[in-house]
């Protein structure tokens, strides 16, 4: 298939401003709407591979702050001094685990996107699936008032998943990024002012 021309336009972009991927535009986009992080933030990027994501928040929180990021795979191209990636299956890790590894943070970023199989069903809940789990490692770690980003696969359970996680935040958004491939359902969810139990 024959890539469009804003697509051509953010892969291009992202080449000449040294970014690790063309989805940073996305976060970069949400940050600028939603203004989520801060120097000297905690942040936790799940789903971090290849890292433009946690290459973003590591140029917003500065030295002072700092970012993990999970993935199956560890991005190779980036190693700042504040920045940890543990390599990792989402699925099967152990939130209370994480809790006892790493400080708890600012904002959660999760960028999960499972192996898509074109199969409409399967792809929407294998990343309602990860959605769920963002959100309860999001819900352990956040600090008061903190942020969350999760990107989610347009379908069914969406409204579901926003009504049970909207009375941990003070404000529910859905937002589809400018960046986001035209053939795409992906959107991403931003709880903002995380409000702890
Ligand atoms: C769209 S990419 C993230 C891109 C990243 N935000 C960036 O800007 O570089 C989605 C990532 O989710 C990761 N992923 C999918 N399922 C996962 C799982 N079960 N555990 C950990 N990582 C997973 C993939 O390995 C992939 O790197």
């Amino acid at each position: 298939m024959k890539s469009n021309r804003w697509d051509d336009h953010y892969t291009e972009k992202a080449r000449a401003e040294k970014w690790l991927a063309r989805s940073v535009y996305k976060l970069q986009e949400i940050d600028r709407k939603f203004k989520l992080i801060h120097k000297r933030d905690r942040v936790l990027d799940l789903g971090c591979f290849p890292g433009s994501w946690s290459q973003y928040a590591i140029t917003k929180v500065g030295k002072p702050g700092d970012v993990v990021g999970i993935d199956l795979h560890i991005p190779k191209a980036f190693s700042p001094p504040n920045f940890r990636c543990i390599k990792g299956d989402i699925e099967t890790l152990e939130v209370e685990w994480l809790v006892a590894e790493i400080q708890p943070r600012n904002v959660v970023l999760s960028d999960l996107a499972p192996p898509t199989t074109g199969i409409r069903d399967t792809d929407v809940s294998r990343s309602m699936f990860l959605a769920e789990k963002a959100a309860q490692i999001a819900r352990a770690l956040l600090k008061n008032k903190g942020h969350f980003v999760c990107k989610i696969f347009e379908g069914e359970e969406l409204k579901h998943f926003k009504s049970k996680i909207s009375p941990s935040f003070k404000q529910i958004r859905l937002f589809r990024p400018k960046a986001t491939r035209k053939r795409s359902r992906e959107v991403y969810l931003v709880g903002t002012g995380f409000i702890p139990n």
